[in-house]
């Protein structure tokens, strides 16, 4: 499994941080994160809503974009590693400057130049989403897209929504994304992770994504999946996260493969990987395990990654090159 050529469109930059690249940072400035750790060093958390605060409490060492080029550098390596030969990480301004445009430019600039040396050491290509984060709020969400509209190029090449899908509605968030689309940013946009279908329906309606972030709620409605399947548009399906958060109570119950089979474009990815355990080589190990998927499965799912990847045409035709030999 680890060396089949893998491609990740659902990565969340800070949610990729070793826990002990994190506890490092902690002791270089002096913080307490004492909190969040387990006795065995791994992420401690209960529940989606305390998964979010433990998230924002280790991302509050990462304070200059000098820690997000060595962030980066670990998360490249970390994915290379498993494989993974291209990966799209979102990012957000909320972390990364507090949504002032010119700090911004100087954390993009960082994260840029060390996924460039990334590449050229490890030949792993990484392009960039900027998330808003939901539970912020719309008007966070307004200074974010603004920030990603200014930065919109061939690295910062999409803009969607992380964050608790229970807060807020679609249409409050409907300026932002309307903004990142009239930058010619690319769109996905978290739901149907914990939301129910009809939900999944007003984020297709209002926010119009072309990617969806998890999505796996679909399942529960037939039409809703035959939607979807018509539309084209793709599920970046992260298992192993939805089991740990409790979406779903195990493996044999994810919806992945009923989803696959109603004709919906899937692909796989971690999510925030040392959170829940877990990595690229894990996901398809599992996924295989449990529902007999071989290569030509994941050579499939690797091609749908690449179409509905958000990159120049050239980086796809040299993926695909990858994947196919
Ligand atoms: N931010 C990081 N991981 C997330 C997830 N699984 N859902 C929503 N927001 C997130
Ligand atoms: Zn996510």
């Amino acid at each position: 499994m680890k060396d089949l050529p893998k491609l990740e469109l659902h990565l969340h930059h800070e949610g990729a941080a070793p826990p002990a690249f994190i506890r490092g940072l902690a002791a270089e400035k002096n913080v307490d994160l004492s909190g969040i750790f387990e006795p065995d060093g791994s992420y401690r958390f209960d529940g989606f809503t305390h998964f979010l605060s433990v998230y924002e409490a280790a991302t509050s060492v990462l304070q200059s974009p000098e820690d997000y080029a060595r962030l980066t550098r670990a998360v490249l390596e970390q994915s290379a590693e498993a494989g993974v030969i291209y990966t799209e990480s979102f990012v957000s301004p909320d972390f990364c400057g507090g949504r002032d445009v010119e700090a911004w430019r100087d954390y993009l600039h960082a994260i840029r130049e060390a996924a460039e040396q990334a590449e050229r050491d490890m030949g792993i290509t990484m392009r960039a989403i900027v998330t808003c984060i939901r539970h912020f709020g719309p008007e966070k969400a307004r200074e974010t897209a603004l920030c990603a509209a200014e930065t919109v190029g061939d690295f910062l090449t999409g803009f969607g929504m992380a964050g608790d899908e229970m807060k807020g509605t679609p249409e409050d968030f409907a300026y932002a994304f309307d903004m990142a689309r009239e930058a010619e940013l690319r769109i996905t946009c978290h739901s149907g992770e914990w939301g129910d279908p009809k939900s999944i329906a007003r984020t297709l309606d209002v926010l119009r994504p072309e990617r969806l972030g998890h999505g796996v709620r679909a399942a529960e409605d037939p039409r809703l999946m035959e939607r979807l399947a018509e539309s084209g548009v793709v599920l970046e399906v992260c298992p192993g996260s939805n089991v740990a958060l409790g979406v779903v109570p195990d493996w044999a119950s994810h919806p992945i493969e009923r989803l696959r089979r109603a004709g919906v474009r899937v692909t796989v990815s971690t999510d925030d990987p040392p959170f829940f355990h877990t990595g690229m080589v894990r996901e398809y190990d599992r996924l295989a395990d449990t529902f007999g998927w071989d290569e030509e499965v994941f050579r499939e799912l690797a091609l749908t990654a690449v179409d509905a990847a958000f990159c120049d045409d050239e980086t796809k035709t040299r993926l695909r090159k990858r994947i196919e030999t």
